[in-house]
């Protein structure tokens, strides 16, 4: 039996209905192999903005700390036209969490499901053996200055010298890099044993040690193979031969940007679930934050419409790297596996021919199917 404290950051637009998914998915897990799972709740985004004036406050992050992992479902952006520069914003949340708790390394598996392969926009030929893993650095690179102005790395739109300017940093130290590119040289070992490192060698400083960076990591790990590609190259070769690929380690844009591409391999944004981790541990693994890869979805929000099973496989990546529960995690991988290849599909993945269903539907389905196992 194992005890565990999660903290669920439901979010919003769809993050709350599919972290309710994920949730029924873990209670089942719990109850089904006598596991002891204490969960708290939390507001972030629009929601904490509106009940307490910040994206996330200091109790919810208190709360987070106090826990072995954090499941989170999704935040949205101000409306158009309500956007600004200064004030709270919803995703200050997300970069808090990502920055104060160190989770430099956020893992995107990407493995289309064979039953699911009609639903890609590519021909299922080009998907055959696909099966990738993204290491995105997740808390440096353009994103940060964002959370306050560091002196040295604005991010902001201000009065220049000729009119309005705006200015982003893109900064990476050595040890930035260095320890993203070892946990996916370390990831590697226990796959294929091929890394991908993309970068923008040819324009970019930051990518220049970047590369520097990779080949000193991968010197101490011959027994992997590694490549260094250009991310437009990347962009090109992920929808031309993606199952050339085994782990692409990259910096936090390009990470951001490749892995709503690859979505595209799995047939939509909704199926992929990420884990981000940093150094601290837990009695069963590392503590992570765990999240489906889209975005908050407010244009069907509240319909039963949303995939939950990007927030489910989340969950199955709690178990296994949070809390050292990898068979619970395999089983909660197969019985959505068996859902799908049952023909249940939430309308995103539905290239014709199967029975739709709703997210609550979706989310039953696979609770059913793992008290089955
Ligand atoms: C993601 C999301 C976030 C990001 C947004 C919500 C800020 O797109 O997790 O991929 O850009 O990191
Ligand atoms: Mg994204």
């Amino acid at each position: 039996m194992s005890e565990a404290t999660i903290t669920v950051l439901p979010g919003d637009g769809v993050g709350p209905e599919v972290t309710a998914q994920a949730l029924h998915v873990l209670r089942a897990v719990a109850e089904q192999f006598h596991h002891d799972f204490t969960i708290h709740e939390g507001r972030v985004g629009l929601d904490a903005i509106a009940a307490e004036g910040v994206a996330i406050s200091d109790e919810t992050f208190e709360t987070c700390a106090r826990s072995d992992a954090i499941l989170f479902g999704a935040i949205g952006s101000l409306p158009a036209g309500q956007r600004r520069t200064t004030g709270p914003r919803p995703e200050q949340a997300l970069f808090r969490l990502r920055k104060e708790f160190g989770f430099y390394a956020n893992l995107r598996p990407v493995r289309p499901s064979a039953s699911m392969y009609a639903a890609s926009s590519l021909k299922p030929e080009y998907l055959k053996g696909t099966d990738m893993i993204f290491v995105r650095e997740l808390s440096a690179g353009l994103y940060y200055g964002r959370l306050e102005s560091v002196p040295g790395k604005p991010s902001e739109i201000r009065r220049g010298p000729e009119g309005t300017e705006a200015i982003d940093t893109l900064l990476y130290t050595e040890e930035e890099i260095e320890r993203v590119v070892r946990a996916a040289f370390e990831i590697a070992l226990d796959r294929e044993r091929k890394v991908t490192s993309v970068d923008k060698a040819n324009v970019l400083s930051s990518s220049v040690l970047w590369r520097e960076v990779v080949e000193r990591v991968a010197a101490k790990h011959p027994t992997v193979t590694y490549e260094h590609m250009l991310v437009d190259a990347c962009a090109m070769r992920l929808i031309r031969t993606p199952s050339e690929f085994d782990v692409i380690v990259t910096e936090n844009l390009f990470g951001d940007i490749l892995t709503d591409e690859a979505s595209m391999l799995t047939g939509s944004i909704g199926m992929l679930p990420s884990a981000s981790l940093g150094t601290r541990r837990t009695p069963g693994g590392k503590f992570g934050l765990y999240e489906p890869i889209h975005g908050s979805a407010p244009d069907i929000a509240g319909q039963d419409l949303a995939n939950p099973v990007g927030a489910i496989l989340s969950a199955a990546l709690l178990l296994r790297h949070s809390l050292g529960l990898g068979r619970e995690a395999a089983l909660v991988e197969e019985a959505v596996e068996a859902v799908v290849g049952e023909g249940y599909r939430t309308v995103d993945v539905n290239e014709g021919g199967h029975t739709v269903v709703g997210t609550r539907e979706m989310g039953r389905r696979v609770v059913d199917r793992l008290r089955q196992t």
